[in-house]
């Protein structure tokens, strides 16, 4: 509402001393689903109208495609009280959102109107909701590493300043309470928080619960739950990444975390679907896998010397497939992927990160040389152990058959120890390095590998 006042005011400071222009308007002629058509009003596709209803009730619209004369709108919020012939004004600026400091500890909506009980927003400037792109070759390139303050990540999967990882994973593996706890322990100067097409209990949840006080007041969050029109929803993401790209433009290291891709997806499928166009992959119209980049692309470093966002995105893997059509295409445009593994959060091992399965792409330019080692020692280890697990849990393998697999069985419990994090429990970059380092011992000589496996330290552990 305030928005809309907003704009209107400007539209009237604007005309002040200028030539009274006629006001356009058009009418509604149908009204399906969720889609509205209008005629009589030029309008080109992104642009804002506003429907008049019933009484007070007026809704606000954006134009998402058209037919000839006709023009398709896709509503911003419930649509009520709307009847034949309803005027369609156009609005003149494009959509602005307020931003600034006061945001700080802030639950937004996707019109950037507050959620929670602490009054109005002042907001220090209000600008456009789509942000200006960076030319790739001015970017900064990711060349310094980020505490995320979660240990496995931090000394196994170290992520750059301006890298995008995707966390994977299927429900209730546990991505809200691991990005709780990045929100609790990074070392970013803010976290931005986006809660995109999540049930509305959890919204409360996440806030209250998982992010406390001290989360909540180091981050803005903006949530759009998922009865909220597909519209807002990916509104909501595009003002998340807005808010992130203010304090980036600041100098700021931001941390942007995003619940998740595939609600902002499946709200580009409602609106696409709805407007006609044909469903292709799973369902899903080509339009959803062109939005994806488009929002994905705007995190990143700035120009050099400036701010950075480093951006985690869920991505939900329905019924744990890996194969979804949007996680394979959002494994494409990051730059690395965390998996979260059902099998490990069954067995209460938290955070449930299947290091086998992820990856940092960027890790080893953000990394000393032996650091970047010891953690692809630690992988090579922890994978041996996982080909043997079976023979093992039978007591089929014997000791000694394997030098390699005889080291693993030995460390096997102190890495798995390590991997696990208490749900208070920070871990900051360099404590996690010092860690690694002393968990997983240097690869040692065959012949010593060999005369320590059937001798006392194998049995101690095995024991
Ligand atoms: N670090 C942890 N320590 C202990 N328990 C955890 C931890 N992480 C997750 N859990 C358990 O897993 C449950 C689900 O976690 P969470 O809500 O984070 O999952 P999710 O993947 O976000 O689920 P959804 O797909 O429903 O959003 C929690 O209620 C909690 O019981
Ligand atoms: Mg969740």
């Amino acid at each position: 509402m305030t928005s809309r006042l907003l704009d209107r005011l400007e539209q009237l400071q604007a005309a002040i001393g200028q030539e009274p222009e006629p006001e356009l308007s058009g009418r509604l002629t149908r009204m399906v689903g969720l889609t509205l058509e209008c005629v009589g009003c030029p309008m080109v596709v992104g642009d804002r109208c506003v429907i008049e209803g019933q009484g007070a009730g007026s809704v606000e619209a954006e134009v998402v495609g058209f037919e000839e004369d006709k023009v398709y709108l896709m509503p911003l919020a419930a649509i009520e009280g709307l009847k034949p012939g309803a005027r369609v004004i156009p609005l003149s600026s494009a959509s602005r959102v307020p931003v600034g400091p006061q945001m700080l500890g802030r639950v937004l909506n996707g019109a950037g109107e507050p959620l929670d009980a602490k009054g109005p927003l002042q907001a220090e400037a209000r600008v456009p909701l789509s942000g200006d792109i960076i030319n790739p070759l001015h970017r900064a390139p990711v060349r310094e590493s980020m505490d995320v303050g979660i240990r496995a990540i931090n000394s196994l999967l170290t992520v750059g300043q301006g890298q995008r990882l995707g966390l994977f994973a299927g429900s209730g593996v546990g991505k809200s309470m691991l990005l709780g706890m990045m929100t609790r322990f990074t070392d970013a100067d803010i976290t931005i928080v986006g809660l995109i097409g999540e049930r509305g209990r959890e919204v409360k949840e996440f806030i209250e619960d998982i992010l406390g006080d001290e989360g909540l007041a180091r981050s803005v969050v903006v949530a759009s739950p998922a009865d909220d029109s597909p519209l807002m929803r990916l509104r909501a993401a595009m003002l998340t990444t807005r808010i992130a790209e203010y304090y980036r433009d600041q100098g700021k290291r931001v941390l942007l975390l995003m619940d998740s891709l595939t609600r902002y997806a499946q709200a580009q499928r409602e609106i696409a679907l709805a407007v006609g166009e044909p469903p292709a992959t799973k369902g899903y119209p080509p339009s959803v896998f062109a939005k994806l980049p488009q929002l994905v692309e705007r995190t990143g470093n700035g120009r050099p010397g400036g701010g950075s966002i480093t951006a985690f995105y869920t991505v939900l893997t329905e019924g744990d497939d890996q194969q979804d059509p949007i996680a394979d295409a959002a494994r494409a445009i990051l730059d690395g992927h965390i998996v979260l593994s059902r099998r490990l959060a069954e067995e209460g091992h938290y955070p449930a990160i299947d290091v086998e399965a992820s990856i940092s792409r960027v890790m080893p330019q953000v990394t000393q040389p032996d650091h970047f080692s010891r953690a692809q020692r630690f992988k090579q280890v922890y994978s041996r152990y996982q080909q043997a697990r079976d023979l093992i849990s039978v007591g089929a393998y014997v000791k000694g058959s394997d030098p390699e697999t005889d080291f693993a069985i030995q460390h096997i419990a102190n890495m798995r120890q390590f991997l696990q994090q208490e749900l208070n429990e920070s871990a900051p970059l360099a404590e996690s390095i010092e860690q690694l380092l002393a968990v997983v011992p240097e690869r040692r000589s065959p012949d010593r590998v060999r005369s320590a496996a059937p001798g006392a330290a194998a049995d101690r552990s095995n024991g």
